[in-house]
């Protein structure tokens, strides 16, 4: 297992979507296990391929917070959304490609997820609560969206003219 370099914006790999995983072998197995030791090395709670600068449809989360929670380590490869509530929920969301800022972010309360997991095994679930907006929040990285695009357009300007300021200066 490795540690992966976690891509911030303005990377242009953080806004292009994805291809499908047609087969979970060695490689994919291995990936899942890197972005696992990226994402609690964060620490973060969800990580998405793109975030590695991989195009692939694999997400990792673990939203078991609390301290007193067990780990509960899930990876979704080619993961899909087939079902939505109608009610919704307000959380306020970050993002390891975008450290040190958060917004409220409204998104459905429910969801049903189709995916693979590491055994090729095609499973359909449903969340709620924080794993809800966890897997949306992934999933939508796959499409090359991030959170900041829910938020207003004058609050996502100055968060991207700041990241753009921090890469200047890291490649000065
Ligand atoms: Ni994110």
């Amino acid at each position: 297992m490795s540690l992966r370099q976690i891509l911030l914006i303005p990377d242009k790999r953080l806004k292009q979507k994805t291809e499908m995983v047609s087969s979970i072998n060695k490689n994919e197995l291995a990936l899942i296990d890197d972005m696992f030791e990226t994402m609690y090395d964060a620490p973060g709670i969800g990580l998405a391929a793109p975030q590695v600068g991989i195009l692939s449809k694999i997400i990792v989360m673990d939203c078991a917070k609390e301290e007193d929670e067990k780990p509960d380590p899930i990876a979704m490869i080619n993961p899909e959304i087939i079902w939505t509530s109608e009610e919704m929920r307000t959380y306020e969301e970050g993002c390891l490609s975008i450290p040190d800022f958060f917004a409220d972010v409204t998104r459905p309360e429910k969801i049903k997820v189709r995916y693979l997991d590491e055994k090729s095994k095609l499973i359909e679930r449903e969340a709620d609560g924080l794993l809800a907006t966890c897997i949306q929040h992934e999933i939508d990285h796959l499409e090359g969206k991030l959170f900041i695009d829910y938020i207003s357009r004058l609050k996502r300007e100055r968060i991207t003219k700041k990241f753009q300021k921090l890469a200047r200066l890291e490649r000065a």
